[in-house]
């Protein structure tokens, strides 16, 4: 991957011969002071305008010849920590034509202007559509050090296309072939298992598959970086790619059911994060398992008051055949914990009740390990991707009590049903390894700078720096 696959982005050496434009970020604080930074012919034209450098305001000031330049207002809030790297996410859809340059203040990463801008260009896929791409847009002027942050613009923005893409083009099939597309390229080893070899090594998966037309598989990557040899530490990804959900027999009602093409959010996440990890060539060997599978209603599918044998030899009832995240992740952690990871990482969109605990914007992160949490969550501040922490409350385990299995895939009760599903899983996780869960929403419910509505990778950041902490390769952090 290099600048040129990115193109909202010019680099310097290309930008020589051109007119660059400058955009300068401000605070509100700098606004009576603008007249020193764009002259008070200018300075006057955006007071004006009423340019007061809220968060995400952009102003263009005139020139002789057109727009001349124009500002970006960071806003207040954010002095002191992290800079919102989402705010330069607005320029694309609101800069003229040509090449730009961003003058900010020296506390804001440029790394940050970098990821919000390609992040703000991001376009849905063209699902069949004729595109018109006939006029040129805004493009950063960048120099090579931009990679690192176009790399991660890269993966989120992966993630955002599969989890965007409509579910009749997104089926078990297509995401394997797009995680296998991906990570062979970066010197993966990529099995995909279907068929009665899934049956038997993945019962729970397959379970959950019967239901749909479209069979459902199980992607397994395998990697190492170039400088780790056999004994490097393992990193263990899994990821809950639900294609579809309708629940199932326990069917959802129509306006719960729309949004459940996101199912996959899990899946995208664990890729975006094993993408990134393979780019950046961290010193770690990797195992990344995604669970593909649609969650169907037909003749075959699984029942309510199902029992399944799981790959650990656990029984579960089934209590609820929209409970199916759980089911699809359990084996896969089961397997994931046979090699011995030195860290086990799981994400899903697993539960509504993460979102009536967290809302959209905070995914809920569970651990074992209270160093394992602390260093994500710290990671996640770091970088504004913020996590929230939620309890394994061993109390509400025997609320998962079943009479006819080992275990029951729905809680009994309708409380911290965030809780009892990570619960659930930890019954698959052995008690030695380190593991982390993230329940997540996959979603931008509605559009702000550099998130438009759809599909989204949160905590992307967060989870790679946390590995980054965790792994003690605190030296490449911000690289
Ligand atoms: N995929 C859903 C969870 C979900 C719902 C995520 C809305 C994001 C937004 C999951 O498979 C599910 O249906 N969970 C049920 C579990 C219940 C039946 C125990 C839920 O949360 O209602
Ligand atoms: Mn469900
Ligand atoms: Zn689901």
């Amino acid at each position: 991957m290099t600048l040129d696959d990115f193109p909202c982005l010019l680099r310097q050496s290309a930008a020589d011969d051109l007119p660059v434009r400058v955009v300068h970020a401000v605070r509100p604080a700098q606004v009576p002071h603008l007249a020193a930074l764009i002259g008070a012919p200018a300075a006057a034209f955006a007071h004006d305008a009423g340019f007061g450098a809220t968060h995400g305001q952009v102003l263009l000031l005139p020139g002789e010849k057109g727009v001349d330049s124009a500002l970006l207002g960071l806003g207040d809030g954010q002095e002191g920590g992290a800079c919102d790297p989402f705010v330069s996410g607005v320029l694309p859809a609101r800069l003229p034509a040509g090449a730009w340059r961003v003058l900010a203040p020296t506390d804001v990463a440029a790394d940050d202007i970098v990821l919000g801008f390609c992040l703000g260009a991001y376009r849905m896929p063209a699902f069949g559509r004729a595109r018109s791409e006939g006029t040129a847009a805004a493009r950063l002027v960048v120099t090579e050090q931009a990679i690192g942050a176009a790399q991660v613009a890269a993966c989120m923005c992966q993630a955002r296309d599969l989890i965007n893409t409509p579910p009749n083009l997104m089926g078990p099939a297509d995401l394997a072939h797009v995680a296998q597309d991906t990570l062979l390229p970066l010197g993966a080893q990529v099995r995909v298992i279907t068929g009665d070899a899934l049956q038997a090594a993945y019962p729970t998966v397959a379970h959950v598959g019967m239901g749909s037309d479209r069979p459902a598989c199980v992607v397994v990557a395998e990697w190492r970086g170039s400088t780790a040899d056999a004994n490097a530490p393992l990193l263990s990804l899994a990821g809950k790619g639900v294609c579809f959900d309708t629940g199932g027999y326990d069917i959802k009602p129509a306006s719960s059911m729309l949004r459940m093409k996101k199912d996959m959010g899990g899946a995208a996440l664990m890729l975006a994060l094993a993408r990134l990890v393979m780019l950046r060539d961290l010193p770690l060997r990797l195992e990344l398992r995604l669970g593909c599978v649609e969650n169907s209603v037909s003749g075959h599918a699984m029942r309510p008051s199902d029992v399944i044998v799981t790959r650990s030899g656990q029984t579960v009832e089934v209590g609820n055949t929209d409970a199916e995240g759980r089911l699809v992740l359990c084996d896969l952690l089961s397997e994931a914990c046979d090699s011995a990871p030195d860290l086990l990482l799981d994400a899903a969109t697993l539960t509504g009740a993460a979102r009536v605990a967290l809302g959209p914007d905070l995914p809920a992160l569970f651990s074992n390990d209270d160093a394992v949490a602390a260093h994500l969550l710290a990671a996640g501040d770091m970088c504004a991707d913020p996590m929230w922490r939620l309890p394994l409350w061993d109390g509400y385990r025997e609320w998962l009590r079943s009479s006819v299995a080992d275990m029951n895939n729905i809680s009994s009760r309708p409380m911290a049903g965030a809780v009892t599903a990570a619960l659930f899983l930890r019954n698959f996780v052995k008690t030695d390894v380190r593991w982390a869960h993230i329940d997540t929403y996959g979603w931008n419910d509605s559009a702000r700078p550099g998130r438009p509505e759809g599909g989204e990778s949160l905590c992307l950041r967060a989870a790679y720096g946390g590995i980054l902490k965790i792994f003690n390769f605190e030296d490449r952090i911000g690289h």
